[in-house]
């Protein structure tokens, strides 16, 4: 593959400050010119409602068509009361419908959790990888990445504050793109 891989990260916080966006956006930086990884925003998606399908609200119809151009998925959440947030998982549900058309089914992806709780968000992270076993999306299994702290991983200009933490990203990253490379759609 010569171009750059194309991954879309739906981030799982509508937060101004969020610390899950604040990490993706640091990832984007760290990540090699071939991924280029990019938020495609959920907050404006309505909540799911299969009557609506047969004239499907914009915001759907553009989420899917963005997500169904993309090479891979990274999948990036807080935890609200030990699952994944409402945003997310519409956002999963809108992508996965109509029956049979859904845009994830064979995408590869990870999925990486923060929190500023001492677990790093292990409860959504693995609430939202039983979703993916369902939706049939090959799924980066090591490094896990659980990020506790997340209020504290980076200064004032969004520059990570201790050098293990960006080290583990890069390594993520890089395992990330490999584990892309080797399961990509052969029409993606
Ligand atoms: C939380 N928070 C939280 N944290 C956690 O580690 N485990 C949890 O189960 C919960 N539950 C929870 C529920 C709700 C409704 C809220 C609003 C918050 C705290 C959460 O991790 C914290 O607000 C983070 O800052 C959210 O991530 P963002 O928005 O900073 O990306």
């Amino acid at each position: 593959m010569s171009d750059a891989i194309d991954v879309v990260a739906i981030v799982g916080s509508l937060r101004r400050e969020s610390y899950t966006r604040r990490l993706v956006e640091a990832l984007t930086g760290l990540a090699a010119p071939s991924l280029r990884i990019e938020i495609v925003p959920i907050g404006a998606l309505p909540l799911y409602n299969p009557d609506e399908e047969p004239a499907a609200p914009a915001p759907w119809v553009q989420f899917r068509d963005r997500v169904r151009r993309a090479h891979a998925v990274l999948w990036a959440t807080p935890e609200y009361n030990r699952s994944v947030p409402g945003c997310l998982k519409n956002a999963l549900d809108v992508g996965s419908r109509p029956y049979g058309q859904g845009v994830w089914s064979g995408k590869p992806c990870a999925v990486i959790s923060a929190s500023p709780g001492a677990m790093g968000a292990f409860g959504a992270n693995h609430h939202l990888r039983q979703c993916l076993v369902f939706l049939n999306m090959p799924t980066l299994q090591q490094p896990e990445v659980y990020l506790s702290g997340s209020d504290k991983l980076f200064d004032a200009a969004g520059a990570f504050v201790n050098p293990s933490t960006r080290e583990f990203c890069a390594k993520f990253l890089t395992a990330f793109e490999a584990w892309i490379r080797r399961n990509r759609l052969s029409t993606g």
